[in-house]
């Protein structure tokens, strides 16, 4: 495998190598340290379907099943990520699951409703736009540098604030999407994180986590205040220093950690491309942990 640098910052292109084939531990080693140190990874020409891609995603842990059981039809661990029905149909730009694409626009990591959000995510992209296609790239925000950039007046303020997360206000954000059921609902009910997470396998580094795509407001002071707070933290880690903007190529595969990057779909048109994805997810063990979590302070009191 050939491992080379994307930005100076994060990310990184693996060639010359099949991740549809059976990983031996050495190799394993070697992407678990680079996942860890880079947090972004592009494995170029892949060949998968969504057997193969939930087989390389266990490698990394457990995989998190879909939360609307009923649409679903069985296949729960493997995501359509796409305007492109299962059976190939491009589907309209008002179609339910086009619709969950559009949320994706805004900045988010994936699984922020759970009490243990997903730690990586790993996306196939067998349909890509044309070069000459507005949109349709990924972009990654890095949030431990986001973190460290910040003013130390900044840091203060956003010390002992949380955000709600909430599956249920995706349709809040988006009115086309259908009502959940009570089930769904009770499955996914609000969970808070704190908007400054500490890191334990980073030696305790701090970073920022919040998305856009649950909620756009932040808990702890008035909800205008929460609102102007929230906005000014968009601008902020959109700065072109903290990000990397994947353009797509058929066949790449994209791996990253949904602990430290956030990520959103540049608008394309709907309509006119197809954009066809599936995406395995590994389940997060774990809380966000905020300064203030009990874990926390007991290891540093
Ligand atoms: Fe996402």
């Amino acid at each position: 495998m050939d491992i080379k640098k994307l930005t100076k910052n994060f990310g990184v292109k693996i060639t010359n190598f099949d991740c549809s084939q059976t990983i031996n531990n050495n190799d394993l080693e070697i992407l678990k340290k680079t996942i860890q140190e880079s947090h972004f990874i592009c494995f170029k020409n892949q060949d998968l379907n969504g057997n193969t891609l939930a087989k390389f995603t266990k490698n990394f842990g457990d995989l998190e099943a879909y939360p609307e059981k009923d649409k679903t039809k069985g296949k729960i661990e493997i995501f359509n990520v796409s305007n492109v029905s299962e059976d190939g149909k491009h589907l309209s730009p008002d179609d339910q699951r086009v619709i969950l694409q559009k949320n994706n626009s805004r900045w988010h990591t994936d699984s922020s409703y759970r009490y243990h959000p997903a730690s990586f995510s790993i996306l196939f992209g067998h349909e890509t736009l044309p070069q000459e296609a507005i949109g349709g790239q990924t972009e990654f925000s890095n949030m431990l540098i986001a973190y460290d950039n910040l003013t130390e007046e900044k840091k203060t303020l956003l010390q002992p604030l949380h955000q709600v997360h909430s599956y249920n206000d995706i349709r809040r954000l988006e009115p086309g999407l259908p009502e959940l059921t009570y089930e769904e609902k009770s499955n996914f009910p609000p969970v808070t994180h704190p908007i400054i997470r500490v890191h334990p396998d980073r030696s305790f580094k701090k970073s920022l986590y919040f998305t856009s795509n649950t909620s756009l407001e932040i808990g702890g002071m008035s909800l205008e205040k929460g609102k102007e707070l929230h906005a000014w933290l968009v601008d902020y880690i959109s700065q072109s220093q903290f990000c990397y903007k994947h353009s797509w190529e058929k066949n790449d595969l994209i791996m990253w950690d949904n602990r430290v990057l956030l990520h959103r779909v540049i608008p394309y048109d709907y309509a006119k491309y197809r954009r066809a994805m599936i995406r395995g997810t590994v389940e997060g063990k774990v809380p966000v942990l905020g300064p203030f979590s009990n874990e926390v302070r007991k290891l540093f009191s």
